[in-house]
């Protein structure tokens, strides 16, 4: 006999023993239920609560803006918050929000508000919702520079508030940056302890160099208290064109982001020295 064969008898007939010994200290009623029992699977999973499901929102989504982004609501932002959408465009982030699901306020620069200066009190807002011009085009000194111009110009009118960028700020990518960390930084006045701030960016090539817009948002953000609590990738599901090209340098982006910061409780004070 096979020396595994002696082992699983041995192994057997104690368990038989030890399961006889258990029976036969237990009520009569009670022995007849545990013959009843169905055989536990062979190999029985352990499980911790919860169910076995694939309908999970994933981190990355081809398709459109509108088409993801009341998942993305529905993943961080419980129903009834307050929202306040402070570039809201032409709303087409709202266009799959069954209405009266959130309290939603939007604002424009074309409608006169000025995302750096939001006319609301400190910390009177559950959720900000930030997509500013995510590329240096539309950051420029005089309208006819502007990305998007000619027969572009619906893209433009879509993306930018279309007027130039005054002298004396930051130019090109700079200034892309620029608008990120000074509408950063008065949502987070306007948004409350542990408030969610959900923004839309997208990563360019400028004055032939790759800059990760994602990244430098993420870092920036970061140091006014904000914790990047989870990221979304947009990809386009159709074929960028591209006019005039020489000599292809950089990978051409189809892809976009919806980055969820919330915003840190309690802020962190330095030490008084000693
Ligand atoms: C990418 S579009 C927003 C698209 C929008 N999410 C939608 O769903 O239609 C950028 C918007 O930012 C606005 N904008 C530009 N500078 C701004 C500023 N300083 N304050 C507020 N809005 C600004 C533009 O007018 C434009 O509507």
């Amino acid at each position: 006999m096979a020396g595994y064969e002696i082992c699983y008898i041995y192994v057997h007939s104690v368990e038989v023993a030890r399961s006889e010994i258990f029976l036969n200290r237990q009520p009569r009623q009670f022995q007849s239920r545990l013959f009843e029992l169905p055989e536990p699977p062979l190999f029985a999973k352990r499980t911790q609560g919860g169910e076995a499901t694939s309908d999970v929102l994933v981190s990355a989504h081809v398709g459109g803006n509108a088409e993801i982004f009341p998942r993305i609501l529905e993943l961080h932002v419980p129903k009834g918050s307050k929202i306040a959408d402070i570039t809201w465009g032409q709303g087409v982030f709202w266009k799959n929000v069954p209405d009266g699901m959130y309290d939603v306020h939007g604002t424009d620069l074309k409608t006169g508000v000025d995302c750096r200066k939001l006319p609301y009190k400190d910390g009177s807002f559950d959720c900000i919702v930030f997509d500013p011009p995510y590329m240096e085009g539309f950051f420029r000194r005089e309208k006819s520079h502007l990305g998007g111009s000619g027969t572009h110009s619906a893209f433009r009118k879509a993306y930018s508030n279309g007027a130039e960028t005054p002298e004396g700020g930051p130019k090109w990518h700079a200034a892309v940056v620029s608008l990120y960390v000074e509408g950063g930084r008065e949502a987070a006045r306007v948004l409350r302890k542990d408030g969610i701030f959900i923004v839309k960016c997208q990563d360019e090539v400028s004055a032939n160099r790759q800059w990760l817009t994602h990244v430098e948002i993420i870092n920036e953000y970061a140091k006014t208290g904000f914790y990047a609590r989870d990221l979304f990738v947009v990809v386009r599901p159709n074929q960028p064109g591209v006019s005039r090209l020489i000599k292809q340098v950089h990978a051409r982006k189809n892809h976009s982001y919806f980055l969820v910061f919330q915003k840190a409780g309690a802020v962190r004070k330095t030490p008084p020295a000693p």
